[in-house]
């Protein structure tokens, strides 16, 4: 009896201590915003949407140009599907289920409704993985529901494929008619940043570092030239390998990889990153913010039904978005590649009362070994204000086709060079849609249903900026034909630097 007595004064004693100690830490939070940053104590505001980028999932070797960005050919394999699928799932704990801390208030989970939710996909350099890895999250978002059925005229109950599928509306995005995800490749002045990245003392002083371990990874990476120049190179084949091939994995010496990741980190973060934000280095991210900033406007509109846009790309932007929203500063671990299936996420939340203004909260997660952790822009410690988050990023978006032409022209090419470029743009677009016309009327009417039905709601919802680039994915039997061009409808064709 006594020794409970004890227990229960103890408790209250240690109650009261840590109460105090609460209250001091608290105090202390207030008054000083870093500590706050790190200890992630932020209010959990109602969460009105959120743009997801993601890295593709794993793939075979993918072999970039040095000097201009040009990619080879590269396949997913099923590891990558499965890694973004988990993805898929992740995001839906987190953003679709209502005991979640980051739930978006009022969308739809069991069912997806194509209202509430955009996909955009790079189908540039590493093409086919980067789509298979959006379908193979999108699949984790939205699983099969038995609910996704209808009833026939004549009563005959009819559940979608696979236990009920559901088919989510994707936009594919060509680089050969729309720079917003891969504004990195044919561009003259960004071969010329390349070319002064190669040039400088940085990169020099580090190549010479490194010649030991050129050395001694030669025998690792078969003829492959082993320069700094090629860092991308000799780290992706590398970690392919010692992904796929059993053989290599054993033979590879311990340390050697690690190296190659961190010489790989020095060049890519060389290159798609700029002193300045609003440099030319920073191309991949200030297109992206143009997507980022025509999304956050759209879900902060109450009108208009969106809440969650997905943007499945490659590695480029989040190296140049971390650098070009001033993250590094704060986090300078994010000066590197990240992992596939990794995931930049940016929450529109509506401010807790009384300052009922619209944040944005930033969160990044390394692939599928890490979880989320706050990020925080252009110096802040806490959730930024959308207007304040807009009014800085503003200046270094590039928003349309004509203005990354233009920030791209070298002074070298001539304006009647720039033309002919142009015309030869459109003349390409001209034969893909001839093409693409023949392919889309042989893709079964099911297709062209759902292209009338999707008109028909463009139609009445008055979406802003229809590009009518949305083609529904109509299962597996689709994804056998070639997929550039059958995701392209004939009237996005028009459109041209
Ligand atoms: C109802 O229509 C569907 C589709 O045409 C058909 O497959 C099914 O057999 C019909 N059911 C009955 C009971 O007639
Ligand atoms: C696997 O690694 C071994 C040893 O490095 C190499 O000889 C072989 O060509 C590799 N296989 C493939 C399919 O790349
Ligand atoms: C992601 O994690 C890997 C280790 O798994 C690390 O090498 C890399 O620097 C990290 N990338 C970022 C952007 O944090």
């Amino acid at each position: 009896m006594q020794s409970h007595w004890h227990n229960m004064l103890l408790f209250t004693h240690c109650s009261l201590v840590s109460l105090f100690l609460l209250s001091f830490c608290a105090s202390v939070m207030r008054s000083s915003p870093v500590a706050l940053a790190d200890a992630e104590a932020l209010v959990d505001t109602q969460v009105l949407g959120a743009i997801v980028i993601a890295r593709h999932g794993d793939r075979l070797e993918y072999y970039q140009d040095p000097e201009t960005y040009e990619g080879g050919r590269t396949e997913t394999t099923a590891l990558g599907e499965v890694e973004s699928n988990q993805l898929g799932s992740i995001l839906r704990s987190e953003y679709l289920t209502p005991t979640s801390p980051s739930y978006i208030d009022g969308m739809r989970s069991d069912l997806v409704d194509n209202k509430e939710i955009k996909v955009r996909v790079k189908n540039g350099g590493e093409g086919t993985v980067i789509f298979d890895s959006a379908i193979a999250l999108l699949q984790g978002l939205f699983p099969p529901n038995p609910k996704n059925k209808i009833v026939l005229a004549n009563g005959t109950e009819i559940v979608a494929p696979l236990g009920g599928y559901q088919y989510v509306p994707v936009e594919t995005v060509e680089p050969s008619n729309d720079r917003s995800l891969e504004s990195w490749t044919d561009c003259p002045a960004f071969e010329k940043h390349i070319k002064e990245f190669y040039s400088s003392d940085e990169f020099k002083e580090k190549e010479k570092q490194a010649q030991p371990f050129f050395k001694s990874v030669k025998d690792f990476v078969f003829g492959r030239p082993t320069t700094l120049k090629n860092a991308w190179n000799l780290y992706d084949y590398m970690n392919s390998q010692l992904t796929h091939n059993q053989t290599y994995a054993y033979r590879l010496p311990p340390t050697l990889l690690e190296t190659a990741r961190g010489l790989a980190d020095f060049h890519e973060t060389g290159i798609f990153s700029d002193k300045e934000s609003g440099g030319i280095g920073n191309i991949a991210g200030r297109t992206m913010l143009h997507t980022i900033l025509k999304s956050l406007e759209r879900v902060a509109f109450n009108g208009d039904p969106l809440q969650f846009e997905l943007i499945e790309t490659a590695y480029q932007p989040f190296i140049s978005l971390f650098h070009e929203l001033e993250i590094v500063n704060a986090h300078p671990e994010l000066k590197a590649i990240p992992n596939f299936a990794s995931a930049f996420v940016i929450e529109l939340r509506r401010g807790g009362p009384p300052d009922v203004r619209d944040f944005l909260r930033f969160r990044f997660k390394n692939g599928t070994g890490s979880g989320f952790k706050t990020v925080y822009v252009y110096g802040t410690h806490a959730d930024i204000p959308l207007t304040e988050f807009i009014f800085k990023a503003k200046g270094g978006e590039i928003a349309n086709n004509r203005q990354w032409a233009k920030i791209c022209s070298d002074s070298s090419l001539t304006i009647t060079e720039q033309l002919m470029d142009e015309v030869s743009f459109a003349a390409r677009h001209q034969t893909l849609s001839t093409v693409t016309l023949a392919l889309v009327a042989f893709l079964s009417l099911f297709i062209i249903r759902n292209v009338f039905s999707r008109v028909a709601k463009v139609a009445t919802q008055k979406y802003k900026n229809v590009r009518g680039k949305s083609v529904r994915l109509e299962g597996d039997e689709v994804l056998n034909v070639d997929m550039t061009s059958a995701q392209i409808l004939p009237d996005e064709k028009i459109r041209r630097v």
